[in-house]
C-alpha cells in the first residue's frame, strides 16, 4: 500500500507495512534521522514531532495513521548555519547537553510557541511536561524557550 503523506512541506510516499511506526518510516525510509527514539512506549518525548501542527509521540502512532496530514520534525526547523530562533536559544542557555532529548524538546516548544501558548516558566514547564531529559535538570530548557519567545518577532 502506499501511504501519501507531507513531511516539512514536501509530499512524500510511504511504500511499506501500513503499520510501521511513524519514527521508523521518518528515520528509516525518509532519512530524517533528527527525530530520536528512547523509551519506545510514549513515556520521554524524544520521538515527538508534529502532526498537523499538534505534537505527538511518532514511536506510538502507525505510518498510516498519518495519511494526508501534515508531519513537521526537527529538521523543518533549521540548519547547522541557519538556526532557528528557539534552536539558538538553546544553544545560548545550554537547553541542550548530551542533546538525545533535543529534537522532542524543540518540536514540543515549538508548537507550544507557535500555536500562542503562554511563554512564563509555568507554561513552559506544563507544555514540555511530556518530554523527559536526563541531563539538564529542565532549567536551562525552559530558560531557553523564554529566551527565543522573547527574541521572536510576532
Ligand atoms: Fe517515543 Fe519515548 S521514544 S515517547
Ligand atoms: Fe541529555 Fe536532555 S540533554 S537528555
Amino acid at each position: 500500500k502506499m501511504i501519501k503523506l507531507t513531511v516539512n512541506g514536501r509530499k512524500m510516499t510511504f511504500r511499506g507495512a501500513p503499520f510501521t511506526r511513524l519514527i521508523d518510516a521518518l528515520r528509516t525510509d525518509f532519512a530524517l534521522t533528527g527525530t530520536k527514539e528512547g523509551c519506545g512506549e510514549g513515556e520521554c518525548g524524544a520521538c515527538t514531532v508534529l502532526v498537523d501542527g499538534e505534537p505527538v509521540n511518532s514511536c506510538l502512532i502507525p505510518v498510516c495513521q498519518a495519511e494526508g496530514r501534515r508531519i513537521e520534525t526537527v529538521e523543518s526547523l533549521g540548519a547547522a548555519k541557519k538556526l532557528s530562533t528557539l534552536q539558538a536559544g538553546f544553544l545560548a542557555c545550554g537547553g541542550a547537553q548530551c542533546g538525545f532529548c533535543t529534537p522532542g524538546m524543540l518540536m514540543t516548544a515549538h508548537a507550544h510557541v507557535k500555536s500562542g501558548g503562554k511563554c512564563d516558566d509555568r507554561s513552559v514547564r506544563t507544555a514540555l511536561s511530556g518530554n523527559l531529559c536526563r541531563c539538564t535538570g529542565y532549567q536551562d530548557i525552559v530558560k531557553s524557550v523564554i529566551k527565543a519567545a522573547k527574541g521572536r518577532k510576532k
